[in-house]
């Protein structure tokens, strides 16, 4: 694809307004143009930014596999600007779908039916289900809306990193593997969206979210389960194998931080501490001998997780020996915040 380094368009759209301002325009419509001639660009979403081309394109989507370095076998999502075009692009709409979408379309939940015929293989990575994700960031609807097809777009990193939620962050990981980047500043969720298998009864969570399993079950009136072979918070069903959204830095979670933290010290590395405690216990005399970098986390869970990967992608710039994190609550409402942080240490062991 690209060569050379990509352009990166800021794009602002002042709530309220109907349309957006003419610059922004100018910018989708370039984007739009780019991915109906089979290009990539990286688009902002309210989860995280996503490298997107033509879903119904093979030789575009064949590009995002290139360029991220991804495995074949893991399916992507494809993002639709209204809930028709999600109909259109599944063979068969479970009720859970629909009670779904009705009530939390547009938003960071993606669903898997079972696919139609128009979806290419290489999306699905050949299996007989679709994702499909309506973003709630009216941008991003527009851009779908513009460029008049549905969009497929994993993250825009590079496989198995962490996930980018500033243009910045792509701009690291893919540089001139994307042919444009819109950069519409820091996304609002900061975690990827929530996938729900809507084919199995009762429908059941493949990756935890910013939606959370109480939400789910709620619009379901009913239950609403793991998908099996989610182990501890992780999945190991297409594309969810355990080493996934993690920094270059090892990462760890142990049960006593402080004392861990001191430990680690004493052997002389490099540590970045992200704590929810309000002070951090590390006597002078450890914060003296080594280089110790603490980052108070947010304590709200959903604060937690819109800053999760650029303090990742910060301390990783930093070139420590080792990333120690405070292992948050274990509830419904820290689980998706748990889940890639789990993920980010199981990368990291071994
Ligand atoms: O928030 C998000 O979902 C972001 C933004 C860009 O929309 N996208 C994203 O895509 O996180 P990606 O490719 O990084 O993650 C997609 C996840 C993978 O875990 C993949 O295995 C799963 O969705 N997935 C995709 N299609 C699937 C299918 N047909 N069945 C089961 N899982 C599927
Ligand atoms: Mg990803």
């Amino acid at each position: 694809m690209a060569r050379r380094l990509p352009d990166i368009l800021k794009i602002e759209w002042p709530q309220g307004e109907a349309v957006p301002p003419p610059r922004t325009l100018e910018a989708i419509d370039r984007a739009a143009e780019i991915l109906r001639g089979g290009g990539l660009v990286a688009i902002p979403t309210e989860t995280v930014y996503g490298l997107a081309a033509d879903a119904l394109d093979e030789d575009a989507v064949a590009a995002i596999f290139r360029a991220k370095g991804r495995p074949a076998s893991n399916p992507l999502i494809v993002h639709v600007a209204d809930v028709a075009t999600a109909r259109s692009l599944s063979s068969a709409w479970p009720t859970a779908a629909e009670r779904i979408v009705e009530a939390l379309w547009p938003g960071p939940v993606t669903i898997v039916v079972p696919r139609a015929r128009a979806v290419p293989d290489m999306v699905a990575a050949g299996g007989p289900t679709v994702a499909l994700r309506c973003p709630a960031l009216p941008l991003t609807r527009f851009l779908l809306e513009r460029t008049g097809r549905p969009l497929a777009a994993p993250s825009a990193n590079r496989s198995e990193a962490v996930s980018p939620t500033t243009a910045h962050h792509v701009l690291d990981s893919l540089g001139q593997h994307v042919d444009l980047i819109l950069d519409a500043g820091p996304c609002l969720h900061g975690i990827e969206s929530t996938v729900i298998d809507c084919t199995t009864d009762p429908p059941s969570i493949l990756r935890p979210g910013p939606l959370t399993r109480g939400q789910l079950a709620a619009v379901m009136g009913g239950a609403v389960v793991d998908a099996p072979g989610i182990v501890h918070g992780i999945a190991r069903g297409p594309g969810m194998a355990v080493r996934h959204y993690a920094p270059r830095t090892r990462l760890e979670m142990p049960a006593d931080p402080p004392a861990r933290v001191a430990e680690l010290l004493r052997q002389g590395l490099r540590v970045g501490w992200l704590t929810l405690a309000a002070a951090a216990p590390v006597t002078r005399e450890l914060a003296k001998a080594a280089e110790l970098v603490v980052v108070p986390a947010d304590v709200d869970p959903q604060g937690f997780a819109r800053a999760l990967y650029a303090t990742l992608h910060a301390l990783d710039r930093r070139g420590l020996d080792r990333i120690v994190v405070d292992p948050p609550p274990d509830d419904d409402r820290w689980r998706a915040v748990r889940d890639r942080l789990a993920r980010a240490a199981g990368a990291s062991e071994g």
